[in-house]
């Protein structure tokens, strides 16, 4: 019996991921390349949907990638590759692009979200397209199941929508793929605004916890985290923000339970978690750095391990993609 298929992605960002990137997404892709056959991938095609410098892009890709092994994919447990190395995604992207109505892609919350950021004058059409390169993405692979979290549903709705669109218009070619929302999966906050989540973009230098920064910089975040003027050491998101984003770091990242923590903890101040936070962050970024300096130290291990993915993905995108020009008439 095989192994059901997820496929997931992720940018490629200036600089390292955050906690939250690992703790929300990264942690649960290592963990379903033991129980799926997994498919990941950087997604630079997407990256250009925004401004690039051609060198930082190339740079952030590799170094997306070396984190992503460092962060304990293992390329013999799934397929990890770059979306630009395999050029079925452009073409099975244009073929969705024609069959996806502009209302339709109009709707994407994203897309309004992004481009009111932008602004008019800075909004691609690639932007506006972005969900639909994404339902290429999925379809591609006849991925069973998306690991995405909460924000991208939309996003997989719209892929079932082309799926069984062009399954009924060309005859059955793609698996139509069911969410899998990551409910369980942790969202980490900002440690100095813990009412919002940690982002790349809007948190500020202090409340973000890059896995790449010097341990000691992450650890004086930490303890320098906005709490409260109460004293007791309870997970209550609503009550609690602050404290409960530290529960939450410290129990995702050593698997301790948050009712056990708050035990652990009941009649010690803030200070003595926070310490021990720090500790434990240290403990699991001091390695992860390590690991990420040796892949981008050996490039040539590191682009064959890439050209070896995208090897295995072709194999499959080219396969779907031979169907579906076949059946739109090419
Ligand atoms: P950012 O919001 O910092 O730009 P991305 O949007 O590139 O990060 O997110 C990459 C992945 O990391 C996505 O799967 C996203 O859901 C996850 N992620 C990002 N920030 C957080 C967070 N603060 N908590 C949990 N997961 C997060
Ligand atoms: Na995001």
């Amino acid at each position: 019996t095989q192994r059901p298929r997820v496929l997931s992605g992720i940018q490629p960002t200036a600089g390292s991921f955050h906690l939250g990137n690992y703790l929300g997404a990264v942690r649960q892709w290592v963990a379903l390349q033991e129980t799926h056959d997994a498919f990941y991938m950087v997604v630079d095609l997407h990256a250009i949907t925004v401004p690039q410098d051609p060198k930082e892009l190339r740079a952030s890709t590799r170094l997306a990638a070396a984190q992503l092994l460092a962060a304990g994919l293992d390329p013999e447990r799934c397929t990890l590759f770059v979306q630009s190395h395999v050029p079925e995604h452009a073409q099975l992207g244009w073929v969705m692009n024609c069959l996806t109505g502009f209302g339709e892609a109009s709707r994407m919350t994203q897309f309004k979200d992004k481009a009111a950021k932008q602004g008019t004058a800075n909004t691609t059409v690639g932007l506006f397209t972005y969900p639909v390169l994404q339902i290429a993405d999925i379809l591609l692979y006849q991925a069973d199941a998306v690991p995405v979290g909460e924000d991208q549903r939309q996003h997989i709705e719209l892929t079932r929508d082309l799926a069984e669109r062009f399954n009924a218009r060309y005859g059955r070619t793609f698996t139509v793929p069911a969410p899998y929302i990551l409910k369980e999966t942790a969202r980490i906050y900002d440690l100095q605004d813990p009412t919002v989540k940690m982002s790349k973009s809007a948190s500020s230098p202090k409340g973000l916890v890059n896995l790449l920064d010097e341990p000691k910089s992450s650890a004086k975040k930490i303890k320098s985290a906005v709490t409260d003027t109460d004293t007791e050491i309870r997970y209550d998101p609503e009550a609690k923000p602050g404290v409960s984003n530290l529960l939450t770091i410290y129990s995702t990242l050593t698997g301790d339970a948050v009712a056990g923590l708050e035990q652990k903890y009941a009649g010690k101040g803030y200070g003595a978690l926070k310490t021990d936070l720090a500790d434990v962050v240290t403990e699991w970024v001091t390695p992860f750095r390590a690991r990420t300096q040796e892949y981008l130290d050996d490039p040539e291990t590191l682009d064959s391990l890439l050209a070896k993915g995208a090897e295995k993905a072709r194999a499959v995108a080219a396969e779907t993609l031979a169907e579906a020009y076949d059946k739109v008439g090419f």
